[in-house]
Formats: structure tokens, C-alpha cells, sequence
């Protein structure tokens, strides 16, 4: 249950945050979907936890984070199969080159492909990466078979990339992740 008690709850909305230098935008996607009465349940990944940490999230949302499949409170199914149980819409922001790759192969090794195996809800996902990554064919490859799949892709935009140079590969803004959320799941 989300502790916002000042607005209803009108969305049950699971963020899930892989290990790409765009983490820390994260935090203002959560805060403002909360902010507008969201249940937002917050995944994480072990490498998303080096970029930006579990008790920001906790905070924002307002509920625990969850970081692995065997999360103490996710008997007796396991957390992955809790939140596409209770949540509508999966959102997977920032989307790493790792984690496109595994989605792309029905691999489940972590909390995070695991989830995305197990969600039957829609699936927004928002890469994010150095362009040499994202130009790699592999990584093309695997990004259309998960838009294939059904899962929504938004962006990369091209600007400024966290190796510190020019490039296709950013983050797609605050304004158009919390858009793509709204159109395919209306309040
Ligand atoms: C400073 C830094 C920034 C990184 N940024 C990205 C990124 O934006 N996108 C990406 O695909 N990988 C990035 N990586 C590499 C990932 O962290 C790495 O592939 C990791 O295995 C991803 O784990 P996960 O998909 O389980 O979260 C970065 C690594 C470092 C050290």
C-alpha cells in the first residue's frame, strides 16, 4: 500500500531501473507519479543500486524496493510474479544494452528480466546507452525483436550521453517517459 495519503491511489505502476548513468533521472519520474496518487512499486537492479540507491526510491515511492526475486516478503510465488500480479503497467528506465539483450531471449537471471518474463501487462521500455552500443547491431537487433515481442520502445534521444560525449543513446526526458506512460495507461 502506498503511504501518499493525500491524493487516492489511481495507478499501479511498477518502475523498473537498470545500471545506466541515467539512474538518477529516475528519481524524478517516481517522485512526480507518486506525487499524483501512482502505486508505485520501484525494481532495481544490483548494477542500477551502484548508480542510485534503494532508500531513494523507498522514499519517493513510498514503498520497499525490490531487488531480487527472493525478496524476504515475496514468498510464496517470488516478487517478480507479486508485481505483474498487482501492477498494470511496467515501465524499464533506464533500459540497459544488457537488459534489451536478455529480454530479447526470454533470459531470467535477475529480478529485473525475470519481471519482464513474467509481466502480461503493456511493457514501456526507454534505452539507454553509449551510441557505439546502441549502433552495435546485436543491440539493434535485439531492440526491434522486443518491439516485435509488444513491448513499447521510447527513444534514445540524441544529445549529450553520460560517456561524456554526443550521441544517439540518451535517456528520452521526463515529459515523454510519463507521456508513454499515460497513453497506455489512461488515468
Ligand atoms: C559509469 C557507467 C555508466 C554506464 N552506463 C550505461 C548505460 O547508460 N547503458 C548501458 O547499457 N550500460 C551502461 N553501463 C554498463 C552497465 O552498467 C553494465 O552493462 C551492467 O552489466 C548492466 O547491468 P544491469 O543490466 O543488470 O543493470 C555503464 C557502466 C558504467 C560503469
Amino acid at each position: 500500500m502506498n503511504s501518499n495519503s493525500s491524493n487516492a491511489i489511481q495507478r499501479s505502476i511498477c518502475v523498473c531501473v537498470t545500471g545506466g548513468g541515467g539512474c538518477y533521472k529516475m528519481a524524478g519520474v517516481v517522485s512526480a507519479l507518486a506525487q499524483q496518487g501512482d502505486n508505485v512499486t520501484v525494481i532495481l537492479t544490483g548494477n542500477a543500486s551502484r548508480f542510485i540507491g534503494e532508500s531513494t526510491f523507498y522514499a519517493l515511492s513510498g514503498n520497499p524496493v525490490i531487488t531480487s526475486v527472493f525478496d524476504d516478503d515475496s514468498a510464496p510465488f517470488g516478487a517478480h510474479i507479486n508485481v505483474a500480479r498487482t501492477c498494470q503497467l511496467l515501465l524499464v528506465a533506464p533500459a540497459t544494452a544488457n537488459f534489451i539483450a536478455k529480454a530479447s531471449q526470454g533470459i531470467s537471471d535477475c529480478i529485473a528480466s525475470t519481471t519482464y518474463l513474467a509481466f502480461g501487462g503493456p511493457i514501456v521500455v526507454a534505452p539507454s546507452m553509449n551510441d557505439e552500443m546502441w549502433n552495435k547491431p546485436t543491440t539493434q537487433r535485439n531492440i526491434q525483436r522486443i518491439s516485435d515481442d509488444g513491448a513499447i520502445v521510447i527513444g534514445p534521444s540524441t544529445g549529450w550521453l553520460s560517456c561524456r560525449s554526443d550521441g544517439v543513446g540518451r535517456l528520452e526526458e521526463h515529459d515523454a517517459i510519463m507521456a508513454a506512460i499515460d497513453s497506455h495507461y489512461p488515468n
